[in-house]
């Protein structure tokens, strides 16, 4: 049987998983940055009201919605509060689902977006399994993290369908400045390309700073407390 030319040609073991596999047959005790089970990261969980919630009345009905389910888009729009309404909402079950919708919605097999990198490796897959290739364009580092807008620009080709980034990133921490922010959408309306925007490292930046604080020592507490802290001020300048 031959497998679909979207998956890589072959799945032997990495090196980095082959190693883990080591370190945990002998025991030892690793810090592991990529659990995102918020049980297994030790997040707490308010067991009564989720409980409460499950006991409510409605809870069995079968009403299934393609976009999700209506009262969380409510819950959603409202904490996103600028102006986001239930119908602009579609819930997935995680952020590769969604790419993969994204990707469905605006591409054909064949087509490309655009990826400023280093940006997150996964995009490489999630776009090769829609028949898409995602394209790396690099940005440079001068003090800090910048966008080479010229350079996207003179990527662009006729099976350009979408730019996509990660804001702040993964793995350079880069926020987009306002005027890279300006630059890059004046660029997308001028080519007729869409913007696609992930902003999951905000929630991410949370987790990991807690995770640190609970294996790390004071010093190391502090600096980190300090970076969320120029973190916060950087996101209340550039989204308010
Ligand atoms: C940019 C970005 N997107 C998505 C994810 C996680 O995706 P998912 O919600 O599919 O687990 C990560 C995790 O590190 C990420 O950095």
């Amino acid at each position: 049987m031959r497998a679909s030319s979207r998956l890589p040609a072959h799945l032997e073991t990495n090196a980095l998983t082959t190693a883990l596999r080591t370190l945990r047959r002998d025991g030892v005790e690793i810090l592991d940055l990529t659990v995102s089970n918020p049980i297994s990261a030790g997040l707490l969980f308010p067991a009564e009201t989720l409980r409460k919630a499950l006991g409510s009345e409605g809870v069995s009905d079968y009403a299934p919605d393609p976009q999700g389910y209506l009262a969380a888009r409510d819950a959603v729009a409202r904490w996103h509060g600028r102006g986001v309404a239930h119908d602009d909402i579609a819930l997935t079950a995680s952020t590769s689902e969604a790419y993969a919708w994204l990707f469905k919605l605006l591409c054909d097999p064949g087509d490309e977006v655009l990826v400023p990198s280093p940006s997150y490796p996964l995009f490489e897959w999630l776009a090769r399994l829609e028949g898409v290739s995602a394209r790396p364009v690099p940005s440079y580092f001068h003090e800090r993290w910048h966008l080479d807008l010229s350079a996207l620009e003179t990527s662009i080709q006729g099976s350009t369908r979408a730019v996509v980034i990660v804001n702040p990133n993964n793995p350079t921490g880069h926020f987009l400045s306002r005027t890279e922010w300006h630059g890059l959408t004046e660029l997308c309306a001028r080519k007729g390309l869409a913007l696609i925007v992930s902003n999951v490292d905000r929630c991410h930046f949370s987790t990991l700073q807690y995770l640190l604080q609970l294996h790390l020592h004071s010093k190391a507490q502090l600096e980190i407390k300090i970076t969320q802290r120029l973190v916060k001020q950087h996101q209340a300048r550039f989204y308010h």
